[in-house]
């Protein structure tokens, strides 16, 4: 069986989406960490039951917010660490500390439309190809080596909203299933 941390910094549909996803299955996400302490996130992982800290940033250098979700994630010695819309931008002594562990979901096919407001852009650019990315998390924001992408058609007429409902959903499939993907390759079973 394998485990997952799980960052986020916010809604947590993808976090959830990822327990529900795993539920079934050997595996399991095995801590939530959270940047921001009223963020729905956390009560999700509550009603779910899975272990979750809040580390601030707030007034203290990111290297110190990073030792103590590195300390926590070391305690749990995950096969894989997932970011699920967490919105801060890793130091690369974190991301080469847990190198080929760490991976991001985005909602754009990227390389198209990286950064915080990813989904806004690409709705704005108005293609009609739309979808999302699963990839390894590298020392660029969102340029990573690319695991997955899907793709959606969107109408000429469709609301933002109504895209956006439909990449959410799309996320909560795919993302999931990457994940289980992962932790069969990677995890090592108990001797
Ligand atoms: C998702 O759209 C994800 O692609 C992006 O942040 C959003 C997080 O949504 N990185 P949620 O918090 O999982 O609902």
């Amino acid at each position: 069986m394998g485990n997952v941390a799980v960052l986020a910094s916010g809604n947590g549909s993808n976090f959830e989406a990822i327990v529900e996803g795993l539920a079934n299955t050997p595996h399991r996400v095995c801590l939530l960490v959270g940047d921001r302490r009223n963020a729905a996130v956390f009560d999700r992982a509550k009603r779910l039951s899975i272990p979750a800290y809040h580390v601030s940033y707030h007034n203290r250098e990111r290297y110190e917010a990073e030792t103590d979700i590195a300390r926590l994630i070391d305690e749990k010695q995950p096969d894989l660490v997932a970011l699920a819309g967490f919105m801060r931008i890793l130091s690369a002594s974190f991301v080469d500390r847990f190198a080929h562990k760490i991976v991001n979901i985005h909602p754009t096919l990227l390389p198209e439309h990286p950064g915080a407001h990813g989904l806004k852009e690409c709705y704005r650019s108005g293609s009609e190809r739309i979808g999302i990315t699963v990839h390894f998390v590298d020392h660029g924001v969102d340029t990573g080596p690319i695991i997955r992408q899907e793709s959606l058609v969107r109408s000429p007429d469709e609301s933002f909203e109504s895209v956006e409902r439909r990449i959410h959903a799309l996320e909560h499939r795919v993302y999931p299933a990457v994940i289980r993907d992962l932790l069969a390759s990677t995890a090592t079973d108990p001797a």
